[in-house]
């Protein structure tokens, strides 16, 4: 099993979107996922899924329900040859607030919960070949053991000074208590500046270089990913349809244009995993 934390400096940098397409592409392919939404300060994932009842992954942790409970299998919703399972986070505001609250104590209890939970989908009926956490961004107690119960944390980043910056800032604060091997993607691209091969290439090493040099850490470069102005398009027009009472549902273009540029790239990103 391949366990995975998607993480980030800043929120809005696309963890759910890459999270959510990552997992659709390899279960697409006959891999069995298991996709968590660990984002229990801004839960997210449940967003791409309204109509799915399950109980919230919440109630394993709080509240002693079992795992089997608190996950669901997208096989069959979207004719997927591997499983995809999914565990989705509370978005109420007293579940929010009550994580945010979480002490030393609890937040011991909760790493040996999630190492638990590892456990039990590495086996069967799961027998999960990636496991994919979807963090909250910068740090905190639920984000630190996110990576001890993973062995790879991939971070997200624009190509922006202050992202870039404190994406090095988070990882000089994590590698000297942390073990994870360490890859980063590079999110919402504008694709005219990925035409050039060669000067991608550079700027790959560059961001490499940077961070070795600043942390120690030998990070890999996993890709870069376009921006995907249909899914802006998209994302407006639900928004403008949802405001004159229309229902809406979010796309995975995973699912709905697995051809697009931004999909395309996605797969060559899989195919460097660890
Ligand atoms: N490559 C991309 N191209 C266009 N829009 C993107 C891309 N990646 C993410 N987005 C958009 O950015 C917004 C934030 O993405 P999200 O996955 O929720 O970020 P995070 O989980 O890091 O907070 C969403 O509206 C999403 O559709
Ligand atoms: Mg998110």
């Amino acid at each position: 099993m391949l366990s995975l934390a998607i993480h980030s400096n800043k929120g809005g940098v696309g963890k759910t979107t890459i999270g959510v397409n990552m997992a659709m592409l390899l279960a697409q392919e006959g891999k069995n996922v298991c996709l968590v939404d660990f984002d229990f300060a801004g839960p997210n994932l449940f967003t791409f899924f309204n109509k799915i009842n399950v109980t919230y992954l919440n109630e394993y942790f709080w509240n002693e329900k079992a795992v089997d409970e608190c996950v669901y299998n997208l096989k069959d919703d979207y004719n997927l040859k591997g499983n995809l399972f999914i565990c989705l986070a509370d978005p109420s505001s007293e579940s929010v607030t009550a994580t945010l609250e979480l002490d030393t104590v609890a937040g011991m209890k909760m790493l040996q919960d999630a190492m638990k939970l590892k456990n039990i989908l590495r086996k069967k009926p799961y027998e999960v070949d990636f496991l994919i956490f979807d963090n909250t961004p910068g740090l905190g107690v639920i984000n630190v053991n996110s990576f001890l119960v993973t062995d790879t944390i991939l971070f997200l980043i624009k190509f922006s000074n202050s992202d870039i910056n404190g994406t090095v800032n988070l990882i000089s604060g994590l590698i000297d208590v942390l073990n994870n091997e360490t890859a980063i993607i590079a999110n919402n691209i504008p694709p005219e500046h990925l035409v050039n091969e060669s000067e991608v290439r550079n700027l790959e090493k560059l961001v490499v270089g940077k961070i070795k040099e600043q942390t120690g850490v030998d990070i890999s470069f996993l890709g870069w990913l376009p921006t995907d102005k249909e899914l802006q398009s998209i994302e407006y027009m639900n928004a403008v349809k949802n405001l004159n009472g229309e229902e809406t549902e979010r796309v995975i273009h995973a699912v709905t244009l697995p051809d697009h540029p931004m999909m395309m790239a996605l797969r060559k990103v899989i195919k460097k995993l660890p």
